[in-house]
């Protein structure tokens, strides 16, 4: 097979690099990420098809035995997994990225003698490594196989100062020496300093970390672009390390947090993950019929969509309780906060699906101000991204973040299944207010009980 010149082969990979950029530009908005994503498809694909056609490849059998493994398994698992599951495949996947461009490293290092390319070489390493071994533990965190608390023991710090320590002088010497076998030691290092790395993150901020080591290994892959001479894994790896790095940035503000906080706060043990004790003080409760009496007869109503909401998946019924509301002549928005659910732009996701105009998805700096005039605050599986203790309490895991100020409307409706708290595991005072009501039960339940009561209203 006559193998493409390098001008072709330039302009296919410029191609694929333009494609990651459409790709992410597609993915600001929830009206083009579905186009952003399959344009990022298509670069992925065009960038290994022209590394087939461009460069002279030994084991071609090999290489498409293990392209076919890998999307064997990942093509059925991304099929099936949930939404709710999503952020530990996004570690799955991210981790694995990580290995091998570690793994690409390590081979790579017996090809060559320049040591800014051994400095690249141990980059790779040390970082790929990190970022595998703390997406393999943040995935067991958020698959349920281990404890999502923060893990810490005396000593921690110390040990990692040691790993770390030693990772810098093991790379030092594989620079000047090109010694393999300490190259190998030192992914060990970056594979103990990724566990030790995650192990004490816990709660709410093991999503962003998760973020956090997708930056990483865009990194490690920029680096093995440099490694391997590849402009566009470097270009690639860059925008992963970018992207990765705003949308940690972006997720940490919207809790109320900082980066470096939510790492080094969690070497000192204080990581988030609050009580989980339930207070047997009264609430309100109230039947579908009379929650039905409240929103038909208001004039505006917010719904607010939460985690609950999707397990439930009553996104397709609260859509079609917001048009049977409109029908009525009310005022109906959906408020939407950065963290609401288990991933970033998780409710944009949710209700994209059950066709909610994006018109009616109020971003929560947008709609805060609103409450004030709004008759019911619908409060649908939601709770931390409600709960005044992110404002009041200083000592609680959520204090600090931003919150979508539904305590400002007339009434508050929450749906929930029990008095259970959220994700941070903490009381809602809100829940005891004498203007909220509470209708108990599973999230597409109530829904399509209150929904069948407006409409005989
Ligand atoms: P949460 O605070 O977790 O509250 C969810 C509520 O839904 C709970 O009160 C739960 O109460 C209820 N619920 C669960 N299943 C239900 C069902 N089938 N039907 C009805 N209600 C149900 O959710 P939130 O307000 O969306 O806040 C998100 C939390 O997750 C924040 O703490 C955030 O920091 C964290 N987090 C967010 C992300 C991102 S990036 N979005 C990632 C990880 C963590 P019952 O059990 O009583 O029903």
């Amino acid at each position: 097979m006559t193998l493409l010149n390098p001008t072709w082969t330039a302009l296919l990979y410029l191609a694929a690099a333009a494609c990651f950029i459409l790709a992410l530009k597609g993915l600001n908005s929830p009206r083009t990420a579905r186009r952003g994503n399959l344009i990022g498809a298509f670069g992925a694909l065009l960038a290994v098809v022209t590394v087939f056609v461009s460069v002279k490849l030994d084991n071609i059998p090999w290489i498409l035995g293990a392209i076919a493994v890998g999307s064997g398994i990942a093509a059925p698992v991304a099929r099936r997994v949930q939404m709710t599951q999503m952020p530990q495949l996004v570690a799955l996947f991210n981790g694995v990225g990580g290995g091998a461009a570690a793994l690409v490293a390590l081979l790579e290092l017996s090809h060559t003698a320049d040591p800014w390319v051994r400095l690249a070489i141990v980059f790779t390493l040390l970082v790929g490594a990190v970022s595998f071994a703390g997406s393999g533990v943040t995935f067991a965190k958020l698959q349920g196989l281990m404890t999502t608390r923060p893990v810490t023991f005396p000593g921690l710090p110390a040990l990692m100062a040691v790993v770390l320590l030693a990772a810098v002088g093991a790379g030092i010497v594989v620079i000047l020496s090109g010694w393999l076998a300490l190259a190998q030691v030192l992914l060990l290092l970056g594979l103990v300093a990724g566990i030790l790395l995650v192990l004490p993150v816990g709660g709410a901020d093991v999503p962003i970390v998760i973020s956090l080591l997708n930056a990483f290994t865009g990194l490690a892959v920029a680096a093995s672009g440099l490694v391997l001479g590849n402009v566009l894994l470097v270009v690639a790896g860059t925008l992963v390390g970018a992207s990765g790095t705003i949308l940690t940035r972006a997720m940490a503000a919207a809790m109320g947090r900082s980066v470096a906080g939510i790492m080094f706060g969690a070497f000192k043990g204080g990581s988030t993950a609050g009580s989980t004790a339930v207070s047997e003080r009264p609430v309100r409760s109230s039947s579908p019929e009379d929650v039905a009496v409240l929103l038909g007869y208001a004039q505006r109503v917010i719904i607010v969509p939460g985690y609950g909401l999707a397990v439930a998946q009553g996104q397709h019924t609260a859509a079609e309780l917001a048009l049977a509301l409109e029908a009525r002549g009310i005022e109906v928005d959906f408020a939407i906060h950065p963290v609401a659910g288990r991933m970033p732009g998780h409710m944009n996701v949710l209700l994209a699906e059950a066709s909610v105009p994006y018109e009616s998805l109020k971003e929560m700096s947008e709609i805060n101000s609103e409450f004030k005039t709004t008759d019911v605050a619908l409060v649908v599986g939601a709770n931390d991204v409600v709960n005044p203790a992110a404002k009041t309490t200083s000592g609680s895991p959520i204090y600090g973040m931003p919150i979508l100020e539904v305590a400002d409307s007339r009434q508050v409706v929450f749906l929930k299944r029990s008095m259970r708290p959220g994700f941070a595991g903490i009381e809602n005072e809100l829940l005891y207010e004498p203007q909220t009501t509470l209708l108990f039960g599973d999230a597409k339940d109530s829904l399509t009980k209150v929904l069948g009561a407006v409409k005989a209203l």
